[in-house]
């Protein structure tokens, strides 16, 4: 009896979590309907300056609507994180955990960077809040939309991976010298 009972409860437990596995587990809002974005054009030096996809999009965030708390972040993070390549490279890459920023952050190149004048635990704080503030507006709630800019970029950064290629093709890089 009590095998038959398990059984069913492990039937059962199967099939829910087939099910919860084709629903999709944990629902995601993917927001409002996408709007077709209409994404400017990097400049040639971005470009040409390109080493992700990510580099191609908007470097600059609309934050008029987030808390004020969030916009003082937002400047420390334009300070921190433009020195070394432009914001597009955080804007528009996939990352949303607050523990891929800190892992980020603390890393040996940031480090070796700051070295000297170090980053206060203050400013980190601030860049940390703004990166997941706003990942979870723009990347996570209006997921839709992120994903067709994400797309776009893809296609962008494929085609300035050719027109390189072609320019390597007619200007082929001299024979090293021994
Ligand atoms: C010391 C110069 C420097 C600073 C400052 C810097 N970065 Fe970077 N970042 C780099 C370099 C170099 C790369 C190229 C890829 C690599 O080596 O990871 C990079 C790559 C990235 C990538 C792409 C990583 C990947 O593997 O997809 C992201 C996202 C990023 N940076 C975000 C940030 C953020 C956010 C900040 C501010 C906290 C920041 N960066 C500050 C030098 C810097």
């Amino acid at each position: 009896m009590i095998f038959k009972r398990l059984a069913l409860l492990c039937a059962l437990l199967a099939a829910g979590c087939a099910a919860w596995r084709m629903w999709g587990g944990i629902p995601v809002s993917a927001g409002p309907a996408p709007q077709r974005a209409e994404i400017p054009q990097a400049s040639p030096e971005r470009r040409a300056a390109a080493l992700f996809y990510s580099d191609l999009g908007p470097d600059t965030v609309d934050i008029s609507s987030y808390p004020p708390e969030i916009r003082r972040d937002y400047a420390v993070y334009a300070r921190i994180c433009a020195s070394c390549h432009t914001l597009a490279r955080s804007i528009n890459s996939p990352y949303v955990g607050r523990s891929w920023w800190e892992f980020y952050i603390a890393s040996m190149r940031m480090r070796a960077h700051f070295h000297g004048r170090p980053l206060s635990k203050e400013d980190i704080g601030s860049v940390l809040d703004f990166l997941e503030y706003d990942a979870n507006e723009r990347k996570v709630a209006r997921a839709a939309q992120f994903e067709e800019t994400k797309a776009e970029l893809k296609r962008r950064f494929e085609a300035v991976l050719d027109e390189r290629m072609e320019q390597l093709q007619r200007h082929p890089l001299p024979e090293p010298s021994r």
